[in-house]
């Protein structure tokens, strides 16, 4: 199965009236990766998901989910795939332990296998011990894990994720972060959506960045940073009564060189080690002492700055996660 696609978007177009919501998008998720839409909000994510996760028809082009065609085929996409989306659903009023399997039943999965089920998932979600407390008594964290537990009871290849860790403190999301990477290690794929550049960082083979509704850039985590050219090269000498002459023999190697005089570092623009190298040589045959030399590559932040003229969280306010059920909905 090596080498089939688990999700492909084909042109996908998305009008709201005046809106274009989503222009055009189109990429591809080979079977058991992971691909990362990257965006900031309103960039067009949880609709180009719901397109793909058959809950929003789309103006024109299609999906793919498992080889089926999201408009043609709804029911074998929904068959193949689970979601997650933006603001938690699970049943406040039911536990975590009848949450799973409500949704258990309602695939039509018999119960004595779901029993089961409903153990081991919540065993590894560490909900096991908050099993049989209603929903309402978890945290936000639970939350999200318990809502992931349930997209997984019907053991989805394809699973769509819509922002899974936004509102979540820093210690869950890493936790998140686990799970998810011990259920691709077990063959799942993984599309999903995010407004932060270390999430995707961590968790993606591929990143697809979109902006106001269209794809502004494409690629692993490391080609995205290559290309944005933003690595530069910084060094630090010994002694301070060295930076001029430093400064100035960085000057020939490279424009833009920026001097920090209180921590005695230097800085250029380098594409790469070959750059670096050849500088390295140059302060080497002066003499001048240098304490450090080393490439820094540009942060996904830094990407995001260069693709877009802005950064990727947004300042509108309450984040994403925080807004109500309804409108994550849409
Ligand atoms: N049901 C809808 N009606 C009108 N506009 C919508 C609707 N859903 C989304 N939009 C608009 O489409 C754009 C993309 O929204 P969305 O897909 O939610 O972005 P993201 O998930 O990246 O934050 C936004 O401008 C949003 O206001
Ligand atoms: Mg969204």
């Amino acid at each position: 199965m090596v080498g089939n696609l688990a999700v492909e978007a084909i042109s996908l177009v998305k009008r709201f009236g005046d809106t274009v919501a989503v222009d055009n998008v189109s990429f591809s998720v080979p079977e058991g990766s992971v691909m990362g839409l990257l965006g900031p909000n309103g960039a067009g994510k949880t609709t180009t998901v719901r397109m793909l996760t058959t809950l929003s028809v789309p103006t024109s082009g299609t999906g793919k989910v498992a080889g089926h065609d999201v408009v043609k085929e709804p029911e074998l996409v929904r068959r193949s795939m689970g979601l997650t989306g933006q603001a938690a659903t699970v049943d406040e009023l039911l536990t975590g332990r009848e949450n799973i399997r409500l949704i258990g039943r309602l695939y039509g999965l018999p119960l004595a296998y779901l029993r089961r089920a409903a153990d081991d998932l919540l065993e590894q979600f560490s909900l096991t011990e908050a099993a049989d407390r209603i929903a309402k008594t978890y945290s936000g964290g639970m939350r999200r894990r318990l809502d992931l537990a349930v997209s997984l009871v019907a053991a989805p290849p394809v699973l769509f994720l819509d922002e899974p860790t936004t509102g979540l403190d820093p210690r869950s999301r890493v936790e998140l972060w686990a799970i998810l990477q011990e259920l691709v290690r077990n063959g799942t794929t993984l599309l999903l959506t995010t407004q932060y550049l270390d999430e995707a960082d961590t968790l993606a083979d591929q990143i697809v960045v979109v902006d106001a509704g269209r794809v502004i850039a494409s690629g692993t985590p490391t080609q995205l940073k290559d290309e944005s050219g933003a690595a530069r090269v910084v060094l630090t000498v010994s002694d301070d009564a060295d930076l001029p002459r430093a400064a100035e023999l960085l000057r020939r190697c490279a424009d833009e060189v920026h001097v920090d005089s209180a921590s005695r570092r230097l800085s250029a623009p380098a594409s790469g080690l070959t750059e670096m190298t050849t500088i390295a040589q140059v302060f080497a045959e002066s003499g001048i002492a240098v304490d450090d030399l080393g490439l820094q590559r540009p942060s996904l932040d830094d990407v995001f700055l260069h693709l877009t003229g802005h950064r990727a969280e947004s300042d509108d306010g309450a984040p994403a996660g925080e807004r109500g059920v309804e409108e994550a909905l849409r």
